[in-house]
């Protein structure tokens, strides 16, 4: 819903939004997997992706480039801005495995459909914005997630070079493949004399809050902390017809079992969520007892006290019952963040330009990660969720609404240029 005065007065970013909507389907075409859309860390649907994006930055007046983390980026230097201060609009451009076409991708295109208005409507901007489509949120290749907007938030830690993907690449050499200069990271954070003068993203809901409540748009008002860990259990493989039933250490049911319990902590913990997204067994044949078992865990709540607490729990029972059934167990902790606020002010600017829309907002707390989870470690940063009919997200049937999209990007214009002219 975009009201205004006129119809006149909605059609300009009716406009914009269809062109968002667009380009997020001509991105979805770039995929790793032909028939669903997998786009991970530096593939070759990235390439495509940023192949595709490029010229519509270029149209934007925002010149393009990728930077050494494989970040898509475009800057947009009004007349009289000083270009040592930026504002960056954006969101991830990589995927989960068959996912849907608007988790970060909508974000970025939103971004760029900000500059535009922004340039149609001849804005005064005294700082320099730049839109950045993130290389990596969602952590699918490298089994931890923001490498890109680490990499532009200065807080990427040399390690994660080191990382392997399943194919034994590490993310140092995934870069230098994809066209990346790895040593040249610390680059992607502002240089010195430069600052960020705020870092705003808008995406889609990923849950069914916005569309109970009936509104278009929500602000954030925290990040929910995270953690992500992975269990190994390896016990003793045989053969099912002729091991007795009766002392067998088959490790895929110490971890069967352990799940269930993940699922009832998730359940007995308000406001937690706890899952077992992953599993992989060995050597995963019908008449083969289990030689290894692999589990991934996630666990994530507003209240870091309580994800640690419950993330602690979990690791305990997997130990038990690993104890139990007599399998060994190794757990690694793959990535821990804290919760984080978004900024207040922000958040006040963007309502008020929700509500000047006729789109009243709501403020809720995310659930899901995002980049502005590690940009708000380093400059005021705010989201701006997208009402998400059906509630799905990480799944092809992903929706938003062209009058939702529209409203979202005029809310994000107003808002910049309230800042603009208080700056
Ligand atoms: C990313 O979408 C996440 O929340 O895991
Ligand atoms: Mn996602
Ligand atoms: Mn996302």
């Amino acid at each position: 819903m975009v009201k205004r005065d006129t119809d006149a007065d909605a059609r300009p970013w009716q406009q914009l939004a269809q062109t968002v909507l667009d380009r997020c389907d001509l991105l979805a075409a770039c995929t790793d997997e032909p028939g669903r859309i997998t786009r991970v860390f530096c593939s070759p649907a990235m390439t495509r992706a940023h192949a595709a994006a490029q010229p519509w930055l270029e149209q934007a007046g925002a010149a393009p480039r990728v930077d050494a983390a494989g970040n898509l980026r475009g800057s947009y230097v009004a007349p009289g801005a000083d270009a040592t201060k930026t504002l960056v609009i954006g969101s991830h451009l990589d995927s989960v495995i068959d996912a849907g076409r608007y988790d970060g991708a909508l974000g970025v295109m939103i971004g760029l459909a900000v500059v535009e208005a922004l340039q149609q409507r001849k804005t005064a901007l005294p700082w320099a914005v730049e839109v950045i489509g993130f290389s990596d949120e969602e952590g699918v290749r490298f089994g931890t997630p923001f490498l890109g907007s680490h990499a532009a938030a200065g807080t990427f830690e040399e390690s994660l070079l080191l990382r392997r993907d399943a194919r034994g690449i590490t993310v140092a050499d995934a870069l230098r493949e994809f066209g990346c200069d790895p040593a040249a990271i610390p680059q992607c954070a502002p240089a010195p004399g430069c600052e960020l003068v705020a870092y705003l993203e808008a995406h889609i809901e990923q849950g069914p809050a916005l569309e109970l409540a009936g509104r278009p748009l929500a602000t954030v008002d925290a990040i929910a902390g995270q953690s992500r860990l992975a269990f190994t259990w390896r016990g003793e493989g045989g053969h099912a017809g002729t091991v007795p039933m009766r002392g067998r250490r088959d490790p895929l049911i110490a971890a069967s079992r352990w799940a269930l319990e993940v699922r009832r902590v998730g359940l007995e913990i308000a406001g937690l969520t706890a899952t077992v997204g992953r599993a992989t067994v060995d050597p995963n044949v019908p008449n083969c007892i289990a030689r290894r078992v692999e589990m991934s865990l996630d666990v994530r709540h507003a209240d870091d006290m309580v994800r640690s607490a419950a993330t602690n729990q979990l690791v305990e029972i997997a130990e038990a019952m690993a104890r139990e059934e007599g399998v060994a167990i190794a757990v690694e902790h793959h990535h821990d963040h804290a919760a984080i606020a978004m900024d207040a002010p922000w958040n006040a600017r963007l309502t008020a330009a929700c509500e000047g829309l006729g789109a009243p907002g709501a403020a809720l707390t995310s659930g899901a990660g995002h980049d502005a989870g590690v940009m708000a470690r380093v400059t005021p940063t705010a989201m701006l969720l997208i009402r998400s009919p059906g509630g799905v997200s990480h799944h092809p049937d992903e929706a938003v609404t062209l009058t939702d999209v529209a409203a979202a990007i005029a809310a994000l214009t107003t808002a910049i240029e309230d800042f603009a002219a208080a700056s």
